[in-house]
């Protein structure tokens, strides 16, 4: 009886964990690593350019973002490099970036970089 007491609470655990982390979350931000943001970009830290979480809590219109990220944007930051070249993505692709960068003003800062 235990055993099945001990498996139910491990499936409702893990239940947890795949809600905590909407797919979207996911895929784009694995989406945003094979593009090639990470290089200059990571979620908490600044690199070459502003962390996707500073970039969160200055803007609330996704429009903005996906434009910068298309057709690049210079001296909005006080970045190491002045300026973001135009990204090589399209259109729905910087959309779904924006909105993911724009869901990160709805969490805490992360704990860890990634
Ligand atoms: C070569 C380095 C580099 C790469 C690659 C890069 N960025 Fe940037 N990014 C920057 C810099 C530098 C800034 C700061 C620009 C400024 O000060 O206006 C920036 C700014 C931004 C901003 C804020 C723009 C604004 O209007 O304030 C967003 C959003 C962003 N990047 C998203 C992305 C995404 C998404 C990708 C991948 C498709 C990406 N970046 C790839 C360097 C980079």
């Amino acid at each position: 009886m235990w055993l099945l007491l001990v498996f139910l609470f491990v499936l409702s655990c893990e239940k947890a964990k795949v809600e905590e982390k909407p797919s979207l979350a996911i895929n784009t931000k694995e989406l945003i690593r094979w593009r090639g943001c990470t290089d200059c970009h990571d979620t908490k830290r600044s690199l070459v350019g502003p962390s996707f979480f500073d970039i969160s809590q200055r803007y609330e219109e996704k429009d903005i973002l996906v434009k910068s990220i298309l057709e690049g944007s210079c001296g909005k930051w006080k970045a190491r490099w002045e300026c973001m070249p135009p990204q090589k993505v399209s259109k729905e692709e910087a959309e779904r970036m924006a909105e993911w960068i724009l869901h990160l003003r709805t969490t805490k800062p992360p704990e860890s970089s990634s």
